[in-house]
């Protein structure tokens, strides 16, 4: 049985000796592994049931790190990471031969981050290598955001889970790459694309491309709930009905019982609305609905993120 705790020495001797642990982060939770040591990176992808070309996200605790990790850092990512870590950012750079191609699935870029949670940021300098950290979920499912959504999954599977409470902004980080001197966003995420404009200027967006399976964040059907979900159209309202739930932006819907419903944020507040998204929905999963029904919510800050989660999650045709 995993244990949960708050002990960063006991996750680091874990991590030490090849295994793999629950670690927070402001995002989500991870299923952190030595990303310099073949067997625990393995041990991840195959505790995630995770498809070994969908590559890993390195993570560390300074930029001083990252530049040991990369060929060559270009100015745009330079200047986002100053300005957004430790934050919901991650950047894809060259990589230097000591990453693995196991990490990498052969790619010839890394993604990397600083994740912005105090417990992960001690461990991290307390280890003398990065951690490798998919979102600590079953390949396809929502992302956990609190310490028991990982032991409900993976728990039996794992010794150890680093409790850091509930993420504070609760979707994956956004990820952006640097290519022929053009910022691209890959996948949208923690940190708003009107920050990321500020800093470095108007960005490429590409996050619907369903056949690149480089990038599976990507593919149109993923971080989905078990029943399926219906994403409403702006301004349309579900239909009557006993056996269905449903996910409202500010106010419950009529027609469904407010008992199968979760609100994301009484007062609109799409920050608020992002840390309650998966939590809410792991919740809509397990009452005794048939069917999902979820508001889409302003494009506007961390809304883009959101509206592209539920559609991923929805039923499409
Ligand atoms: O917020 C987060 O990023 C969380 C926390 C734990 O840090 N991690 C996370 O990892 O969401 P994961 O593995 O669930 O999602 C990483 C995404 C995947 O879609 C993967 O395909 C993409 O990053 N990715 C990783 N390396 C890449 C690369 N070199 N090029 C393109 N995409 C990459
Ligand atoms: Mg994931």
């Amino acid at each position: 049985m995993t244990q949960i705790g708050t002990d960063v020495r006991l996750a680091a001797e874990f991590l030490q000796a090849g295994n793999v642990v629950g670690i927070p982060t402001e995002t989500v939770y991870g299923l952190a592994g030595n990303a310099f040591n073949p067997d625990a990176v393995l041990t991840i992808f195959r505790v995630k049931n995770r498809p070994a070309f969908d590559p890993l996200i390195i993570h560390t605790d300074s930029l001083a790190k990252v530049e040991q990790f990369v060929t060559s850092v270009p100015e745009p990512a330079q200047k986002l990471a100053r300005m957004f870590w430790p934050g919901p950012l991650t950047l894809l750079l060259p990589k230097h031969d000591q990453i693995s191609d196991l990490v990498t699935s052969g790619l010839p870029t890394v993604a990397v981050r600083i994740p912005n949670h105090p417990l992960t940021l001690d461990l991290l300098r307390s280890i003398d290598f990065p951690l490798a950290a998919p979102s600590a979920n079953p390949f396809g499912y929502i992302s956990p955001t609190t310490a028991q959504h990982v032991a409900d999954q993976l728990g039996d599977q794992i010794p150890y889970i680093l409790d850091g409470g509930p993420a504070s902004i609760g979707l994956e980080s956004t990820i952006i790459g640097f290519e022929n001197r053009k910022a691209t966003v890959f996948r949208l995420g923690g940190m708003a694309l009107e920050q990321i404009e500020g800093v470095i200027g108007p960005v490429d967006v590409r996050t619907h491309s369903t056949s690149n399976p480089n990038a599976p964040g990507m593919l149109s059907s993923h971080y989905a709930p078990r029943k399926p979900l219906i994403l409403l159209k702006p301004g349309e309202s579900p239909q009557p009905d006993k056996r269905a739930g449903a996910l409202a932006f500010r106010e419950p819907f009529g027609g469904i019982s407010p008992d199968n419903q979760r609100i994301l944020s009484p007062t609109g507040d799409l920050n608020e609305a992002a840390k309650n998204l998966f939590a809410h929905l792991r919740t809509l999963d397990a009452l005794p609905v048939d069917v999902i029904y979820a508001e889409q919510l302003p494009n506007q800050g961390l809304g883009w993120a959101i509206n592209d989660r539920l559609k991923r999650a929805s039923v499409q045709d």
